[in-house]
């Protein structure tokens, strides 16, 4: 089978609603045909979510799809400053992001809460980008796969295999998020190989060979190509290179 490759800019804290907005024409002016085959994705801040639905409707044909950066699980309630799955459906989101290194460093997000907010998304039918990620220390001493697959493994553990069946996976080793150090992608390639397997044993042979796995950590217009060569990783979870239109469309077409 053939994956789609999906290629997401994670704004992170960056660009206000105005900026969102030049940046989504930018990305829209410099998307060429050639790149059809990729689902390309922009994950703004909350506050610049609606100024890109906009954007994006005004262009009727535009290919970008819009992510949010995170979610809370509950519905609706008295969780001051929290934002819903519903409300991100409401701003025409069809992918988010859980479970980033940066959540989980900056906001004490556990397993536990990325498997509640997983399963909040999928119940909106928005599709979780579910991220995994090593610290140098894991690394260097040879735990690498055991401590992201136990990330996965309990992600997933509130989502059926139907419920499973829009999940995309991201690989980013915490010591290559902005720091310009990569793994090799041969190195990326093997625990996303090893990704597979765990969403294989779970959710059977079919669901493995069809989840989109992506590496995200420092990629940019001089790795992007190397990346996109291994036959596990379907796309990237892409930060700095994803601020500008050029940097970010270099990495579509690698892709593609
Ligand atoms: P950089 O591409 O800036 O290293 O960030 C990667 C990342 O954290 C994407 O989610």
């Amino acid at each position: 089978m053939t994956r789609r490759p999906l290629v997401a800019g994670n704004w992170k804290m960056h660009k206000t609603a105005s900026e969102a907005t030049r940046l989504i024409q930018q990305l829209a002016y410099s998307y060429d045909d050639a790149y059809a085959g990729v689902d390309v994705v922009v994950c703004p801040p909350f506050t610049a979510l609606r100024s890109a639905q906009v954007t994006l409707d005004f262009d009727t044909n535009s290919p970008l799809r819009i992510g949010a950066q995170d979610v809370f699980w509950e519905p609706s309630g008295a969780y001051t400053g929290a934002i819903s799955a519903a409300m991100l459906r409401d701003v025409a989101c069809s992918f988010c992001i859980v479970g980033h290194s940066e959540r989980r460093k900056y906001f004490s997000e556990t397993d536990e809460d990325v498997a509640r907010k997983a399963a909040a998304l999928t119940g909106e039918g928005i599709a979780p980008i579910i991220c995994c990620g090593e610290t140098i220390e894991t690394r260097e001493s040879g735990g690498t796969v055991a401590f992201v697959t136990a990330q996965i493994e309990a992600a997933l553990a509130l989502l059926s295999a139907s419920d499973a069946e829009p999940v995309v996976l991201a690989y980013e080793p915490v010591w290559a998020i902005g720091t310009g150090r990569t793994p090799t992608p041969e190195q990326a390639d093997e625990v996303c190989a090893a990704l597979r397997d765990c969403f294989r044993e779970r959710y059977g042979a079919a669901a493995g060979e069809a989840v989109r796995i992506l590496y995200g950590g420092s990629m940019n217009i001089g790795n992007g190509d190397a990346f996109a060569a291994m036959p596990n990783i379907d796309g990237g979870l892409v930060g700095g290179a994803s601020l500008e239109a050029e940097s970010f469309m270099a990495l579509v077409k690698a892709f593609s």
